[in-house]
């Protein structure tokens, strides 16, 4: 994507990843608004209200970022929640039912608020945010895994639907990034700054990328093609062991 001059909404870029990619675009000369439950001011950004799990917010927030800034012409749906669960205590059901609300139905809720926006003006970006999970399980995060590997599989329909309207589409596959909740679960997490480095080069290298797959992400992304598949997954299995009962 062109990566300056453009004003960007980051639904899910209140904290973490997309707050670091909300500052990167609007060092690089962007208008950028960043969305969440509990949006807190910062510098050189705007903020909004919204929750992706409730419809009602996510049009109140589409119509007061478009009532302000009606040169949108990016969104990157980037709101996630990550839970460990146990599948044999059916109790997980809550956690699952909240990632596939915010992860998986956020996206498509989101994406649908502002895609006739975006198509009305011709040209435009929306990036969605899968995982290196996604594409290789980790079994302790079962359906967050799922979430994403449907939020893949959502990202490369929504292309070809929009093919021909000039909004493009590109999916972010980002590693295990070193957030704050995440760096307790991984200590290989890579830093965020070294992910945002890695990952805006590709945008800039690549405007019209279908995947930004940075190093870490890639041994996940094709262990099916390159044939590590079986053998990573049966590694990525040992902490079930620790849950308890095991
Ligand atoms: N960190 C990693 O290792 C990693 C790896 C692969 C993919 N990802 C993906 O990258 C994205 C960002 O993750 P992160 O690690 O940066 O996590 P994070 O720091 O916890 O950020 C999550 C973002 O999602 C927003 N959010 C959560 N529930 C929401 C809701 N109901 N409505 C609106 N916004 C909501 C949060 O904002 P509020 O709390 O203000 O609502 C926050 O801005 C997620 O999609 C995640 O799955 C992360």
């Amino acid at each position: 994507m062109k990566l300056t001059n453009r004003t960007i909404l980051i639904v899910g870029g209140t904290s973490g990843i997309g707050l670091g990619l909300a500052h990167r675009f609007a060092t690089d000369g962007n208008t950028v608004i960043v969305g969440g439950r509990t949006p807190e001011p910062h510098d050189g950004l705007e903020t909004v209200r919204i929750d992706v799990t409730d419809p009602a917010s996510i049009l109140r927030a589409r119509d007061e970022v478009l009532a302000a800034h009606p040169d949108l012409d990016a969104i990157v749906t980037m709101s996630g929640v990550l839970l460990t669960e146990d599948l044999r205590d059916p109790a997980h059901i809550a956690d699952a039912e909240n990632m596939v609300a915010t992860n998986l139905l956020g996206t498509i809720r989101v994406t649908d608020a502002f895609t006739p926006h975006l198509i009305g003006r011709g040209t435009g970006t929306i990036i969605t945010v899968s995982s290196g999970i996604g594409f290789l399980p980790f079994p302790l995060m079962a359906t967050y895994g799922a979430t994403k590997a449907a939020v893949h599989s959502y990202t490369e329909s929504l292309r070809a639907h929009l093919t021909g309207t000039g909004v493009e589409v590109t999916e972010l596959v980002p590693p295990a990034v070193a957030t704050p909740a995440m760096a307790k679960l991984n200590p290989a997490a890579v830093p965020v700054d070294d992910y945002l480095d890695e990952a805006m080069e590709l945008l800039a290298a690549e405007p019209t990328a279908h995947e930004i797959v940075v190093k870490a992400a890639q041994p996940l992304r094709w262990a099916e093609r390159d044939g590590t598949y079986a053998e990573l997954l049966e590694r990525r299995s040992a902490p079930l062991n620790n849950l308890p009962g095991r």
